[in-house]
């Protein structure tokens, strides 16, 4: 190589938006959530460094399929969909540990695009150790990290430095409800200039079998995962819940196309939540819903990507069409 300066010095940047309103937003969540005849709150309050780990770990079991079909799609389909982005620079919401993004990174490296990651996620450990690791494993790579919550941060991306993929990926944008999933494809199309693109990966409808298992794994993580939710709430907000005394229920409501996980009272009960001034009564069989996973068709998804002013130009999945890889661009 004939200059030391062909490559920017890898640099790591971290900028964190939440500044302590994590609490904050969790206890204006628990509130209206808990006062609610059916008693709800927001998926993003699972990931602290445990419910991340679990995470984690459901990615691994034979059950969960969506990590591993979306991580086969990216493995065929990665060097495709960079030479039909263009990107050089990556931003990803809800990057978690940015497992697969690997695959992207490298076919944007092997295209010799590949000059800034921005990984944007609640979880401040994940993104850092991220960071961390992706600027030692790609020689010059910028990374800007961005720890905050994608519904509310996104104006703190920095400027576009490349041609910019934003990737969603791992069906997360099925955690929103259908209203809730099109305004924040509109805060993205906001992000996308004209030759920038949106990579959305969406877990499709199948059979019920299939779904129910992979939100009620055999070995119970998706269970102790659901049930971290109770241990955020005691720990942020001096709740007193008893994990062991709910049950871990994933249903599949076949009108909506969705799995919702929910905890079951095992037994009457009296929780308090100093924290948020609160005492709440569920009744031996009352639910707590903590998440919900749609799941999309083709048609719906371009339904919802066309209401947002988004329109689909490429369509990526597996032979059993269990999960999908869009590439989509604004409509202007
Ligand atoms: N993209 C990874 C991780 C998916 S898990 C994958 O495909 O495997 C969902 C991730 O989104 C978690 O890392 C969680 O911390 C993050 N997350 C959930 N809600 C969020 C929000 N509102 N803002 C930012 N990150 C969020
Ligand atoms: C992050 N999100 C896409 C996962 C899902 O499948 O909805 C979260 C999850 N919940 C239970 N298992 C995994």
């Amino acid at each position: 190589m004939s200059s030391g300066t062909r490559f920017a010095a890898p640099s790591i940047t971290i900028d964190h938006a939440l500044d302590g309103s994590a609490t904050r937003t969790l206890a204006e969540d628990a509130l209206d959530g808990l006062t609610q005849p059916l008693k709800q709150l927001a998926p993003k309050h699972f990931y602290d460094s445990r419910g991340a780990a679990l995470f984690d770990e459901i990615c691994e079991l034979p059950e969960y399929y969506p990590t591993r079909t979306e991580r086969a799609i990216l493995e065929q389909e990665a060097d495709r969909i960079i030479a039909s982005s263009g990107a050089g620079e990556l931003v990803e919401l809800g990057s978690g540990s940015a497992t697969k993004t690997r695959l992207l990174l490298d076919a944007m490296s092997r295209a010799g695009l590949l000059a800034r990651y921005v990984p944007v996620d609640v979880h401040e450990a994940s993104v850092r150790a991220s960071a961390e690791q992706l600027v030692s494993e790609y020689p010059g790579l910028a990374v800007h990290g961005l720890i905050g919550d994608f519904e509310r941060h996104l104006d703190r991306l920095p400027p576009p430095g490349a041609r910019r993929l934003v990737a969603f990926l791992g069906g997360t944008v099925g955690n929103f409800r259908p209203g809730s999933r099109r305004r924040f494809l509109r805060t993205i199309v906001a992000l996308l200039r004209p030759a920038d693109r949106l990579l959305l990966g969406t877990d499709l409808v199948k059979d019920r079998a299939t779904l129910i298992a992979a939100y009620d794994d055999a070995a119970g993580v998706t269970a102790e995962f659901n049930r971290n939710m109770l241990r955020v709430l005691n720990r942020e907000l001096g709740a007193d819940f008893d994990p062991d005394c709910f049950e871990h229920l994933a249903l599949y409501d076949e009108r909506n196309d969705w799995i919702e996980m929910r905890l079951r009272a095992r037994k009457p009960q009296t929780v308090r939540l100093p924290g948020i001034d609160l005492t709440i009564e569920f009744a031996q069989g009352e639910d707590l819903l903590t998440e919900i996973s749609a799941k999309l068709t083709r048609a719906r998804l371009e339904a919802d990507l066309s209401a947002a002013g988004l329109a689909l130009t490429d369509w990526y999945t597996d032979e059993r069409g269990w999960f999908a890889l869009s590439l989509a661009r604004t409509i202007r």
